[in-house]
């Protein structure tokens, strides 16, 4: 599977969001992950549909959005709406994960589903056939800058073997502590899109670093 960069902008300099988003389309970045927390699902509070609404009508860029919310199905609406591209929900936060799911297709959007580290791959089993993509969190989900857990790699592993033996075709999300040694483990293990905020935004040089995440995996597949 091609091997995608996914700049997060929680990271980025929130009072210049517009040029942030044009520095990520000049360093060509596959998607753009947006961060949205409620203060409840995690501690921190983010980003809300009316600021995606807004990025909307500044980038072409395709919007992941990565919903860290309680009852996320009270917000699709409002997400679909603001131009999200695909939107991720959490197993944890929701009772009817798989009616959640098949409210975002019908809006024609890509939907995923997202784990945290404590939560076991088997939670998540029935719906693989009908998600787009797994978000599997290598950190506790709430904040950037986060030290990557290594035992999700064994998640990412369990979740590419089930694709295979079930001949399904989700792609496998990596989010958080994603650096040059982490990304090449990530990619080894399975994942593809890969999830970087502090990693690229607090280098200076977006590019740069977009590119040296590139230059690390590029030969792995
Ligand atoms: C954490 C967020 C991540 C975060 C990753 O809850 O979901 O997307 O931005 O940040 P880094 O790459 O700095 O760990
Ligand atoms: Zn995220």
């Amino acid at each position: 599977m091609q091997i995608k960069i996914a700049p997060s902008i929680l990271s980025s300099d929130f009072a210049d969001l517009k040029n942030e988003l044009k520095k990520l389309e000049l360093a060509k970045a596959d998607l753009v992950h947006i961060d949205v927390m409620d203060g409840n699902f995690v501690d921190n509070i983010t980003i809300g549909a009316p600021v995606v609404s807004s990025l909307r009508k500044n980038s072409t860029l395709f919007f992941d959005v990565h919903l860290m919310v309680l009852h996320p199905e009270k917000h699709i609406e409002k997400f679909v709406q603001s131009g999200a591209d695909n939107i991720t929900v959490h197993a944890e936060a929701t009772y009817h994960l798989d009616a959640l799911i098949s409210k975002i297709k019908s809006f024609g959007k890509k939907a995923s589903v997202a784990l945290n580290p404590a939560t076991p791959v088997y939670m998540i089993e029935n719906v693989l056939g009908i998600v787009d993509m797994v978000l599997v969190m290598t950190v506790n989900p709430g904040y950037g800058g986060q030290k990557f857990i290594p035992y999700t790699l064994k998640k990412i592993e369990m979740l590419a073997n089930l694709r295979e033996k079930e001949g399904l075709s989700f792609e496998i999300e990596v989010d958080g502590g994603i650096n040059e040694e982490t990304i090449v483990d990530c990619v080894n293990a399975g994942a593809n899109v890969i999830v970087a905020g502090s990693y690229v935004f607090d280098s200076g040089d977006v590019s740069k670093s977009i590119e040296i995440l590139r230059s690390k995996v590029q030969s792995l597949r």
